[in-house]
């Protein structure tokens, strides 16, 4: 396995659309392992393909207290979503942004497994609002795209700042 990198926004490869994966073979699982571990390692509740620069419709998510409970969508839909939730969210590529964004509370998700088989997950809480922040990084959106102009430019600017200063 292998730590892989995390592309930073506004990085524009994180606005790239995901392609579906046509067959869940060594080398999908491979990189669904590679996103596992990089999600832990740095650490994180969730990790879109886009992320590390591989734009295939992958999600991996652990939302448990001891990391136990590794969650994999492949080529995810969500078929049905219903009430509002407002959640502060952040994200492994917009480092150290935290903000409230408003989600459906309830979704119905039909997705693939790491073992290639269809599932169907009823999720809500927590686990909704990462699984609607995961797709859309598939989507190529980043969730301070919710947030206003004024806001999303000084979230640019902090985060360029930040990465002059560690230069
Ligand atoms: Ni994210």
């Amino acid at each position: 396995m292998a730590i892989l990198n995390i592309l930073h926004y506004p990085d524009a490869r994180l606005h790239t659309v995901a392609q579906p994966v046509n067959a869940v073979d060594e080398r999908v699982r491979r990189l669904v392992d590679d996103m596992a571990e990089t999600m832990y390692a740095a650490p994180g509740i969730g990790l879109a393909a886009t992320q590390i620069n591989a734009h295939e419709q992958i999600i991996v998510i652990d939302i448990s207290e001891d990391k136990s409970e590794l969650r994999v969508f492949i080529n995810p839909r969500i078929t049905a979503s219903s009430g509002e939730q407002m959640c502060e969210e952040g994200c492994l590529s917009v480092p150290g942004i935290y903000e409230m964004v408003c989600r459906a509370e309830k979704v119905t998700v039909e997705a693939l497994g790491r073992d290639g088989q269809p599932f169907v997950v009823e999720a809500e809480g927590l686990l909704a609002v990462c699984i609607q922040h995961e797709m859309d990084h598939l989507k190529g959106k980043v969730f301070v795209e919710y947030l206003s102009q004024l806001k999303q430019g000084r979230i640019k600017n902090k985060l360029k700042k930040r990465l002059r200063e560690t230069m």
